[in-house]
């Protein structure tokens, strides 16, 4: 028998696959269809202050090796949260909330929210390359990111995770999340890109600019997660075109405790998450190894 279980934090997970934030997050029918599909934990969609309506159609493009969206963190606001969440936390279900906010004060409330709501976890959304003020701009922004660890820290007594994207500042801001107490850094959200229409002469997405998802960014997310892995000691969960077992296994050798899976989704539906778990036991089973945790990390040595 191999151990397919992982901790992160105070956080046990049945298996290191987890649904990323953003994909199917916005009901409990889905978050609840995505657990019993075998995912080991689910990440809702970013929640904001307010209900955002997003950004025009079209909000997300296709592409050959993966996605363009740029939706504009379309959601119905935190005072939805307890409906959407509740049904799942009253099973045990490992929840993470997602929250974006501009700064120390809208973070300090929303993660109040979550907290009061039943949440297993928050996931800060320090990443979204495609919202102003929201996102990658306060990621990227140390002393920023310092003070919103901070104000959380004595609010709230769950895990918190930071989800960062590339920026010239990662690794430096994955060193104040170690510092300020940060139970996990997620890393990556989309990259930001765009895609021209060649008949219309025009970008496809009504932002213009969107965040790459799916294999596109798969090489990008390991190197990141295998840089940050040689500069902090706290557990890192690996998202960024995770499609297949094989991929899931490069991200946990690269230093990823758990993985999440979020474009993959859409092709291959939910059977996903069983055909990762299955796959990586039988890696683990073939190679000599009876749990996850040998092979964090294994890359390196
Ligand atoms: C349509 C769409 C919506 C997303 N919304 C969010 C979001 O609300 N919050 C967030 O942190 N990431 C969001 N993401 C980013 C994903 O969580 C993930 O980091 C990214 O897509 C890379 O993983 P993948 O290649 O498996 O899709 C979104 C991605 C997509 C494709």
């Amino acid at each position: 028998m191999v151990d397919l279980s992982v901790n992160i934090g105070s956080l046990k997970l049945r298996n290191p696959t987890i649904l990323a934030s953003g994909i199917l997050g916005v009901t409990s029918s889905q978050l609840l269809r995505v657990y019993n599909a075998g995912a080991g934990g689910v990440v809702t969609k970013s929640f904001t202050k307010n209900p955002l309506k997003g950004y025009d159609t079209p909000i997300i493009v296709g592409f050959k090796c993966g996605y363009l969206n740029a939706v504009g963190l379309a959601n119905p606001g935190i005072e939805s949260l307890e409906e959407i969440i509740k049904p799942l936390i009253k099973r045990g279900i490992p929840t993470i909330v997602s929250l974006a906010g501009s700064d120390e004060s809208e973070f300090k409330y929303l993660a109040k929210k979550a907290y009061d709501t039943g949440a297993t976890a928050i996931e800060l959304n320090l990443s979204c390359p495609h919202v102003k003020k929201k996102g990658l701009e306060i990621g990227s922004d140390p002393e920023l990111v310092r003070s919103i660890l901070r104000a959380l820290r004595n609010e709230i007594d769950i895990p918190i995770f930071v989800k960062l994207g590339i920026s010239d500042n990662m690794l430096k801001v994955s060193e104040i999340a170690e510092q300020e107490e940060a139970d996990a850094i997620v890393l990556i959200n989309t990259v930001r890109g765009m895609v021209i229409d060649v008949w219309t002469r025009k970008p496809i997405l009504s932002n213009k600019i969107g965040g790459v998802s799916g294999c596109a960014i798969h090489p990008i997310a390991v190197r990141a997660v295998y840089e940050v892995y040689k500069t902090v000691n706290i557990p890192i969960i690996g998202v960024g075109g995770v499609e297949d077992w094989k991929s899931a296994v490069e991200l946990i050798l690269a230093g990823a405790t758990a993985v999440q899976v979020g474009s993959a989704i859409a092709y291959k539906g939910l059977e996903i998450f069983k055909e990762i778990s299955n796959g990586i036991e039988n890696y683990l089973k073939q190679n000599g190894f009876r749990s996850v945790s040998e092979i964090i990390g294994l890359a390196h040595k």
